[in-house]
């Protein structure tokens, strides 16, 4: 019988005695003529197993010069008991095949404690290395736990569409999508691009959110998701932004502003526990790593209620603090990061739920306060980040809604099928975004939005 490979985060529970089979990438290799060390990783843990070589066992052809970091190989041999490697087991190589050579003279990733702005400029390589490989499995874990919790509760995953004719969320620039010769459109009697031409028959964009369509899913199915990549052409080199970037909308029928604030909070606890009970051996090595009070912050969020106020109320509080913001605050202002930071880290102590904020920073389908000046809003701002997302009960009164739109001079011609909602059968509803990468910024620790997804989109970035 031939033998399974097996995956190191499951050969590391094994009792010792049996024969394996591993495979992996190599991180370290060290010892000297009688005895070499090979620290080897396959991705499914941040622990490596140690492979012990007793060189008297090889013969002098079986050439270990080929074993260097970075380089592939399969490893046969026994589990033992191990002593000195950190874990309870290693293995007692009995022979080693070498898939991938990776020549020291040229694979970047040699020594440890590499910058991340290097790393960037690796991103084919950097999943190898501890910090990311740790980054990734966490993202998985939380992109599987998104989906059981609203799965567990009901919620249907809407597929909306990436391709659209539409920008109602006036969330910022969009990119184009076109079949059309940039260099030589064809144009109209006017002389303007003529569009009816394009793939599509019109003018098409990248999406910058699924919520439109997902309020169509909430008309029908009562409680929807949706979960996929946006994008934003927005000019912002900020350790917060990216130009693709991926967002988990809930929308829902029949929820008021109040039962959209308990949601979102109890979904945030509910990811940032399953990472606590899930991804321990990651956030341990990030915890030391990368940010020493990651876990105690992650446990304090899950156990605090979080604070809940208006934006009228907040823009008093950063007002009143005697604090010099780059950006001076009055109201009506969109709040910038500096100022929602103040408010969690400082002023509370705690994730806060913004609401009420002024119509005039706030997209047009959002339900309108009495007062006329403000709509039922809620952004939920968290330490380290601020903004991670943005929400609100929408507008159901389509002469509302009209009224607001027409406020705006707002084209309306590609969203009829969207006032439609309030047309037949409207009813009071919710939802929010979610920001995937700026929830992974908080779980992993990490401080750049580019290093918790593989590829990152930015400005004059799109190489790997
Ligand atoms: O506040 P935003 O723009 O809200 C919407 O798009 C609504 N349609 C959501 C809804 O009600 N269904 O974006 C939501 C969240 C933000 O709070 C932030 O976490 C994230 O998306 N986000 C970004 N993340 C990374 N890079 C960017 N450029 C982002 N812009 C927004
Ligand atoms: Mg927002």
């Amino acid at each position: 019988m031939t033998l399974q490979r097996q995956k190191i985060a499951e050969l590391l529970k094994e009792t010792p005695g049996k024969e394996v089979l591993a495979k992996g990438w190599v991180r370290t290799k060290r010892g000297n003529k009688n005895i070499t060390f090979i620290a080897l990783n396959d991705g499914s843990t941040i622990n490596n197993i140690q492979i012990v070589c007793d060189m008297a066992t090889f013969t002098p052809d079986e050439s270990f010069k080929d074993i260097s970091t970075g380089a592939c190989i399969a490893v046969t041999g026994k589990l033992v008991e191990s002593i000195g490697s950190g874990q309870k087991v290693e293995i007692q190589a009995g022979k080693i095949l070498v898939y991938g050579t990776a020549d020291p003279e040229k694979y970047p990733l040699q020594k440890k404690g590499h910058s991340m702005e290097f790393l960037r400029e690796i991103a084919h390589l950097r999943p190898r290395t501890n910090t990311f490989g740790a980054v990734f499995r966490i993202r998985h874990a939380m992109a599987y736990a998104i989906h059981k919790y609203f799965n567990d509760k009901g919620f249907y995953y809407l597929h909306t569409p990436l391709i659209t004719a539409s920008d109602a969320e006036g969330a910022g620039a969009m990119f184009q999508v076109t079949t059309l010769d940039i260099d030589n459109p064809p144009r109209t009697q006017e002389g303007k691009v003529d569009y009816s031409q394009d793939f599509f028959g019109r003018r098409t964009n990248l999406t910058v959110s699924g919520q439109l369509e997902g309020e169509l899913g909430a008309m029908a199915l009562g409680e929807i998701y949706t979960f996929g990549p946006t994008f934003r052409a927005e000019n912002s080199n900020t350790p917060r932004h990216l130009a693709e970037f991926w967002m988990i909308e809930p929308e829902m029928a029949f929820y008021e502003i109040e039962d959209n604030m308990n949601l979102a909070e109890d979904f945030i606890k509910y990811l940032v526990r399953y990472a606590l009970d899930n991804c321990m051996d990651d956030l341990i090595f990030l915890n030391n790593m990368i940010d020493k009070e990651l876990i105690e912050r992650l446990k304090s969020v899950v156990n605090t209620d979080f604070v809940r106020t208006t934006y009228t109320e907040a823009v008093d509080i950063l007002m009143n603090s005697g604090v010099k913001f780059e950006y001076p605050v009055s109201w009506g202002i969109d709040l910038q990061s500096e100022h929602e930071r103040y408010l969690v880290e400082k002023h509370f102590g705690k994730p806060v739920i913004l609401t009420d904020y002024p119509k005039d920073i706030k997209a047009f389908y959002m339900k309108q306060n009495d007062d006329g000046k403000t709509v039922r809003g809620m952004d939920v701002l968290f330490p380290k980040i601020g903004e991670i997302i943005g929400g609100s009960q929408r507008e159901e009164s389509y002469d509302k809604l009209m009224a607001r739109i027409n406020e705006l001079h707002m084209d309306m011609t590609n969203l009829w099928w969207y006032l439609d909602t309030r047309r037949f059968g409207t009813a009071p509803h919710s939802g929010f975004g979610l920001g995937f990468e700026r929830l992974l910024l908080f779980v992993t620790g990490m401080s750049n939005i580019r290093d918790v997804i593989p590829f990152p989109r930015t400005p004059k970035s799109a190489e790997f």
